[in-house]
């Protein structure tokens, strides 16, 4: 007796299934790993998702609360495993997988941990998507963006780093949340590497075209009256906006 789905739906020609066309994959289902996965999800950025990570049981509790929201998004495949074999044929690999920094190590033991990760992590990315782009998050960023780099093999304009993007986003937001306006309202680069020694663009800083530099023209600098550059600095140490009003 033919089951419900065969009476449902009966297939007229046996064709082999298609690999998908817009696969991205995230590893690292952590705090950071989600936050992409969710944001790639809600932008209907891709027909197919991965995760990766080496705990199981979050990687399924993950995957799952993602499929079951399915109903509210567009993407048609979520899968999960800690094998690379379910990233296989993906155009866009997002790595957000790390140990994070022990009590009383120095960052240059960090390096060291997450490098042997990467080295765990990239060649098995490359194995099952040779042609995709590469992101890297992981911290420090740009340290693991150079290693990823070299252990992929990969051309350099497929390997990207998100460098200062994250610093550039808060300096925009505390400088306009200063100025009484939007984030969006705000232009304003910070470049160099991401964290501790990034580097705030004072002479580029505007709104609208109108640049700042030019109504204060000691902005950023020791001199300056208002410390415009306590925004930078709390960008750097990541407290609130109203702290740095007051320094
Ligand atoms: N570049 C930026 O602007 C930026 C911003 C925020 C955080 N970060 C960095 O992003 C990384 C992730 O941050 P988080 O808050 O999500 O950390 P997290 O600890 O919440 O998540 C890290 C995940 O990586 C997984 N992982 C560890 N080793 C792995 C391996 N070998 N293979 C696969 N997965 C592995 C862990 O199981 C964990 O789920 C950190 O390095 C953090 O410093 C970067």
């Amino acid at each position: 007796m033919s089951s419900v789905l065969q009476k449902l739906i009966s297939p007229l020609a046996s064709t082999p299934a298609e690999p998908p066309r817009n696969k991205v994959t995230v590893v690292g289902v952590g705090q950071v790993g989600m936050a992409c996965a969710i944001s790639i999800l809600l932008r209907d950025l891709c027909d197919e998702l991965a995760l990766v990570d080496v705990m199981e049981d979050r990687l399924k509790g993950e995957m799952m609360d993602l499929q079951h929201g399915s109903l509210f998004l567009k993407t048609s495949k979520i899968v999960a495993d800690k094998d690379y074999a379910v990233t296989a044929n993906s155009r866009l690999v997002v790595v957000t997988a790390g140990v994070r920094q022990q009590e009383g190590e120095s960052r240059l033991n960090l390096v060291q941990r997450n490098v042997n990760v990467f080295k765990s992590i990239i060649p098995q990315i490359v194995k099952y998507s040779p042609n995709c782009t590469l992101i890297v998050v992981s911290n420090p960023v740009d340290v693991l963006t150079y290693v990823t780099w070299k252990l992929s093999g990969l051309p350099k304009h497929r390997v990207i780093g998100s460098g200062t993007n994250l610093d550039s986003a808060r300096f925009r937001y505390l400088m306009a949340e200063r100025l009484g306006i939007h984030a969006t309202s705000f232009n304003g680069w910070v470049l160099g590497e991401h964290g501790d020694t990034s580097v705030p663009v004072w002479s580029g800083a505007n709104v609208a075209g109108v640049n700042l530099q030019k109504l204060n023209p000691e902005i950023g600098t020791d001199a300056d009256k208002e410390q415009w550059k306590a925004t930078h600095k709390a960008v750097v140490d990541r407290y609130a906006v109203c702290e740095c009003e007051n320094v």
